[in-house]
């Protein structure tokens, strides 16, 4: 299919993941004093708990990358808006070949696939790659999927794009972290709630497309990938979970 111009997904949602006010607010008081420090996020969407961060803490400075460049086009204007543009770096790129400086603090937030491979090592890929990027001391913000229980055979059919082993129990998610080199130091879980209100978002941008385009040529396919996403949202309610690990690095 082309790519028909549908609204971008920061038009309805603050976050591109299941992820209030609140708790972002609590998140980012889970990674300590910040002072004079660098944060990094990996896979950053258009940078929104980043630029949070930096504004909790004056001396503190950011990087993100993304491959979206309209992500990073708006997390850019989101820098200027709020002063924040001569401490923080938005780049256009893709994470699997960015080297940098060794930051004090990571995000990597709904973003394990960022360096590439098999959906089933999505998860170990990413943890392996922060746990390589950060000192003894640092710490990262990891935001990962898990089962809140088994999927039955019929449920993984009915969400085809998720393979069962892609994702673990919230306990198993947590040791294979700490089997990485980490200490726990929080943790957190997304709200039915907090799932809706990313969710709707997601879907309004769609939903407005297909009423506003009944003659586009991809008119067909966006209303396929509507529906199936709709699908994985019901079938995956009390089924996927969205847990937020801050991380210390021993
Ligand atoms: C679910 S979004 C999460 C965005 C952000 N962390 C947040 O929580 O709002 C995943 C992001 O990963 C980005 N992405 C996917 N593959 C990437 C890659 N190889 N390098 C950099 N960014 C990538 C996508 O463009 C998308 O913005």
């Amino acid at each position: 299919m082309t790519s028909p111009a549908l609204p971008p997904m920061y038009r309805d949602l603050d976050f591109n993941g299941p992820l209030s006010d609140e708790r972002a607010a609590r998140l980012i008081h889970s990674l300590g004093s910040l002072e004079g420090h660098h944060v990094v996020d990996l896979g950053c969407g258009w940078a929104e708990l980043l630029l949070r961060t930096l504004s909790t803490e004056p001396t503190a400075t950011g990087f993100g990358i993304d491959l979206g460049e309209e992500n990073i086009r708006h997390g850019r204007a989101g820098a200027e808006a709020r002063g924040l543009a001569d401490r923080v770096e938005l780049e256009v790129g893709d994470v699997g070949v960015w080297k940098g400086a060794p930051p004090d603090v990571v995000f990597n937030v709904g973003a394990a696939h960022v360096w590439g491979g098999d959906p089933v090592a999505h998860t170990g890929n990413a943890l392996t790659a922060l746990a390589d990027l950060t000192r003894p001391g640092g710490r990262v913000l990891f935001g990962e999927c898990y089962w809140r229980r088994p999927p039955s055979d019929e449920e993984i059919a009915s969400m085809a794009v998720i393979p069962r082993d892609q994702y673990r129990p919230l306990p198993d998610l947590v040791d294979f972290a700490l089997s990485h080199g980490f200490r726990l130091y929080s943790l957190s879980e997304a709200t039915v709630d907090e799932w809706d209100h990313f969710e709707n978002g997601n879907a309004w941008g769609m939903e407005d497309w297909i009423r506003d385009n009944p003659d586009s040529p991809d008119f067909d396919e966006v209303v396929r990938r509507t529906d199936a996403h709709l699908r994985l949202r019901l079938h995956g309610r009390d089924l996927l979970g969205f847990a937020h690990l801050t991380l210390l690095r021993v």
